[in-house]
């Protein structure tokens, strides 16, 4: 076997033991970065690229612990979940078996650089902070070969110079796995230049300030208004002054599938 496949396969098997054996150890700090309403401008211009009508089918690459799962079952999505991890997967369907019980669902456990499904079997993929475990472009190859034509994938991925998640992650290295890697704008540019009208987009250079109030009991309200202030003010600063934006906190690419048909 050839040493780059041999690595790969190293990789993903790290991978998998720490999420099965040492995710348990993040859930307090994912729940500080990401409980709503955090998040949740990514979250939903993400899904609103999409434009899913209700019953359609959505992949969620490296679907984790199901939020983002669940918010596109709530939009009345038939959601195909996949991840590494078993564990991970168990609490998503925890979480949307609690929180929506309707919800159109199934859950697969599978590696996203080689996913278990047929050419051109999905015309929305979605994908929160997976790009950054995989092989880019084994990833970009993968998502190219499952989208229809005309079809939509986003993915939004922690970028690796905001000062302070920088400084975070160095501080916290136990809370993440080995072979992660934060990207750069150069890397979802390149994940996203095979496809049609590859879209960029920045998310958080002075939000994360506002998580000192999430830390403080009895501060949520406090927190959610600056965090919502302060999301806006990033927003101009990153539409006006385009240097700024590697160093925000959050990217996210957005690509159309080229028409079978050209
Ligand atoms: C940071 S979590 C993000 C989960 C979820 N998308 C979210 O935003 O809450 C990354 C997930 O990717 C999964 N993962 C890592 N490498 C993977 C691979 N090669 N194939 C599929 N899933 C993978 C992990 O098991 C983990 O659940």
């Amino acid at each position: 076997m050839p040493d780059a496949v041999m690595d790969r396969k190293q990789v993903i098997q790290r991978e998998l033991l720490w999420h099965e054996q040492e995710s348990h150890r993040r859930h307090r700090l994912d729940s500080l970065l990401y409980d709503p309403p955090a998040f949740d401008d990514v979250v939903q211009q993400s899904i609103d690229f999409l434009q899913g009508d209700s019953g359609e089918l959505v992949l969620d690459m490296g679907c984790g612990e199901g939020k983002e799962a669940l918010e596109l079952a709530s939009r009345n999505l038939y959601v195909v979940g996949t991840d590494l991890s078993y564990t991970q997967l168990k609490r998503a369907r925890e979480l949307i078996k609690q929180e929506l019980p309707q919800a159109k669902l199934c859950l697969i456990q599978a590696n996203a650089e080689q996913l278990p499904f047929a050419n051109s079997s999905f015309r929305m993929i979605y994908g929160k902070a997976i790009l950054h475990h995989l092989d880019l472009d084994a990833s970009s190859k993968e998502t190219q070969r499952l989208l229809s034509s005309n079809g939509r994938a986003t993915f939004a991925e922690p970028m690796a110079r905001h000062f302070i998640i920088w400084l975070g992650r160095r501080l916290t290295p136990k809370l993440r796995t080995d072979d992660e890697r934060p990207m750069k704008l150069s890397d979802l540019e390149h994940f996203g230049h095979t496809f049609e009208e590859p879209k960029l987009q920045t998310y958080y250079l002075l939000a994360p300030l506002a998580y000192t109030f999430r830390l403080i009991p009895g501060f949520e309200k406090m927190f959610a208004t600056i965090f919502s202030l302060l999301s806006t003010l990033d927003q101009v600063l990153l539409t006006h002054f385009t240097f700024l934006r590697r160093f925000a906190w959050y990217g996210s690419i957005m690509v159309l599938q080229r028409s079978h048909d050209k």
